[in-house]
């Protein structure tokens, strides 16, 4: 064989080595498990296809669920569904600035489970609900208006930065507690289509 043969079959081999390259890549690109959501009192695995129809297939929910990362957080076209929602299914018992009511305060660092720091452990109560008059809510909102309200509540937080799990170092440095008064249009550009 020439030298100008080997440099050839050198690079056919790593022509073939590169062509190949997906096939080998592949195991690790196969769809992830996931992040395994829990109800808050049992431990108990949740199925997010249970329940309310729809809300399933939205970018957001996707990737909430590939990752537990929430795409919404500080979204206003979000914080508009998600502000509607929480007066329809939650303010009763939480009161209207999740201030607390029947049901605990849900904008300050304390939490009875403190999972509810994290979105995925706040998105499971919401789900499966936890104790007594806290029920579950799969059934009256789907998953991607469950990640709405979770959203809202995160939004409605007036606590230390410092205890803002939730939150990437970034979005802490620009966090400001909430406060009364603040309005959503119908047509805010984001990632959520406004409610039917
Ligand atoms: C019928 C009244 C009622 C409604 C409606 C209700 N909750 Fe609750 N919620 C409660 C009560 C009571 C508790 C305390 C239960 C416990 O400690 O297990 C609670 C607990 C919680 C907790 C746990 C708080 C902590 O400190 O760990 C979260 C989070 C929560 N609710 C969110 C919501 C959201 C969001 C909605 C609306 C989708 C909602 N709840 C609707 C009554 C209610």
């Amino acid at each position: 064989m020439t030298l100008k043969h080997t440099g050839f079959a050198a690079l056919l081999g790593l022509l073939a080595a590169s062509v190949s390259l997906p096939a080998f890549a592949q195991p690790q690109s196969a769809p992830s498990s996931g992040v395994v959501l829990q109800n808050t009192v049992t431990g108990e695995t949740l199925d997010t296809s249970q329940g309310k129809e729809g809300g399933r297939d939205t970018a957001g929910v996707k990737k909430f669920l590939e990752t537990g990362e929430n795409i919404y957080l500080e979204d206003k076209s979000c914080l508009r569904n998600g502000q509607s929602l929480f007066a329809t299914s939650c303010s009763g018992c939480h009161g209207h600035l999740a201030e607390g009511k029947l049901g605990p305060g849900l904008n300050d660092n304390y939490w009875t489970y403190p999972s509810n720091t994290e979105d995925k452990g706040l998105f499971s109560t919401i789900f499966g609900g936890a104790n007594g008059m806290m029920g579950p809510h799969n059934e009256n909102l789907n998953p991607d208006e469950i990640l709405q309200v979770v959203t809202w509540v995160r939004h409605l937080y007036t606590g230390p930065a410092k205890d803002a799990v939730w939150l990437s170092a970034e979005q802490k440095k620009a966090y400001k507690p909430y406060k009364e008064g603040e309005t959503f249009s119908k047509d805010e550009k984001g990632q959520c289509k406004p409610l039917e």
